[in-house]
């Protein structure tokens, strides 16, 4: 007897996923038992890789059809993904995703029903592409008690920074010739200001840390004021820069919160995370007793995102064929979260700083800078004054580990010095 799938999209990650599952020569054999019985798309013209009489336009009927185990839901976006999957789910089947803003946003919603008709709801490849993260996060490092998950999880971004820091060129340039090559899209939001990384924490910190997300609640901010002057800074003092998204406790035993957030970052060059370049991700995972552990891969693209969207269909698969139609779901592959996390204000979090100062240059600045940042116990690990723009000398700063609020109100109260002319960056340092 053939598991029947209903998949929902058949772009980019729907034709690699039915090309895996139609060519299973060489691949586990479980795949022969994977039959696609309907696929559906929003225009039925276009040349498709799969047989013509499953390709529907009808995604209801898909979500509906008695005969399907499994709906693969790779349409992305919030809707008509959102309804579809509960229907499906209200319907009895098993989802597998790859829409991380859905699950993201909606994810407290779609468990819940998911656990009440005792489907499973997948999404290896929502996060990382074709790099096995939620897995590993849910079984293989589950005995960990976990401290940090920090990853670069968006190739887009991080082709941009890799490409400003290798020819020295400013933002928007290399945004420009990124789209031009087709790997930044014409509508670039959701990667540079990092909301794309932001869904992908959301999800990895849900699952590392048990409690779900409130993803509006996480800090998030772009990359698109890096600018050349900063990168070359960084390279300077032995740092590259690039958009991590974080998730980790509180050294503070006693702050059982969480830190969740997303911004570009100063990582010392021989951090593991400095050289991930280019269109790769990886995610580093710190627990104890293990140490550190990295994933690293393509985190996206048809083929590598299609393997880990099939995984979990043979996931399920393997589970249907060993217990037939249980309803008993398995608690290392399903979600058991009943609450939400606390996230750790930003203001609370403590991290090293990076400051970019454009000031007069005349006797006493740095002094007052210093003094500035003592009265708010900022602690100082670098001053350097290396270059000039015009008149006004450039003069940057790295911090110890500090509260940022303790930092803010220090950077108030500079803004208001007679010698400061400005502060063009402000970043964090891992
Ligand atoms: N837009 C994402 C990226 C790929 O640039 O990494 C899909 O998650």
């Amino acid at each position: 007897m053939a598991f029947k799938i209903g998949l929902l999209g058949l772009g980019t990650v729907g034709t690699g996923t039915a090309e895996i599952i139609l060519d299973p020569a060489g691949r586990n054999p479980l795949l022969k038992e994977i039959e696609i019985k309907q696929a559906g798309v929003k225009s039925l013209g276009k040349p498709r890789s799969v047989n013509p009489g499953v390709i529907t336009s009808d995604l209801e009927g898909i979500v509906t059809d008695p005969e399907i185990d499994i709906v693969v839901e790779l349409l992305g976006g919030l809707e008509p993904a959102r309804s579809l999957i509960l229907k499906a789910i209200d319907r009895g089947k098993h989802i597998v995703t790859a829409n991380k803003a859905v699950i993201a946003r909606h994810g407290d919603e779609i468990y819940t029903a998911a656990n009440k008709a005792g489907v499973y709801v997948l999404l290896e490849a929502a996060v990382g592409g074709g790099i096995p993260i939620i897995k590993p996060l849910k079984q293989s490092l589950g005995v960990n008690r976990l401290k940090s998950v920090i990853g670069i999880v968006n190739g887009t971004t991080n082709y941009i920074l890799t490409k400003m820091a290798a020819v020295g060129a400013d933002f928007d340039n290399v945004l420009a010739e990124a789209q031009k090559l087709g790997y930044a899209e014409a509508d670039p939001t959701a990667d540079v200001d990092g909301w794309d990384a932001a869904d992908k924490i959301a999800i990895l910190a849900a699952i590392a840390f048990g409690g779900r997300i409130k993803r509006e609640d996480i800090p998030c901010e772009g990359i698109r004021q890096i600018n050349a002057t900063d990168i070359s800074y960084a390279d300077k003092l032995g740092f590259v820069i690039k958009l991590l998204a974080i998730a980790q406790t509180n050294n503070n035993s006693q702050d059982d919160t969480l830190q969740v957030r997303v911004h570009p970052t100063l990582v010392p060059k021989d951090h593991p995370l400095a050289s991930i370049n280019d269109v790769y991700n990886a995610i580093l995972v710190e627990g104890e007793p293990l140490g550190q552990v990295m994933f690293f891969g393509p985190g996206a693209g048809a083929g590598a995102t299609a393997s880990a969207v099939v995984s979990d269909i043979l996931n399920i698969v393997g589970i249907l064929k060993s217990s037939g139609k249980t309803r008993n779901l398995d608690p290392l592959l399903s979600c058991s979260h009943q609450h939400f996390a606390t996230l750790t204000p930003l203001e609370e979090i403590e991290t090293r700083f990076y400051a970019r100062f454009l000031c007069k240059d005349i006797p006493g600045v740095i002094g007052h800078l210093g003094t500035s940042f003592g009265a708010h116990h900022v602690s100082l690990e670098s001053v350097v004054q290396i270059g000039f723009q015009g008149e006004l000398a450039e003069i940057v700063v790295v911090t110890h580990d500090v509260k940022e609020g303790n930092f803010r109100q220090a950077l108030a109260e500079i803004r208001t010095l007679e010698a400061i002319d400005s502060i063009p960056s402000i970043l964090r340092v891992l």
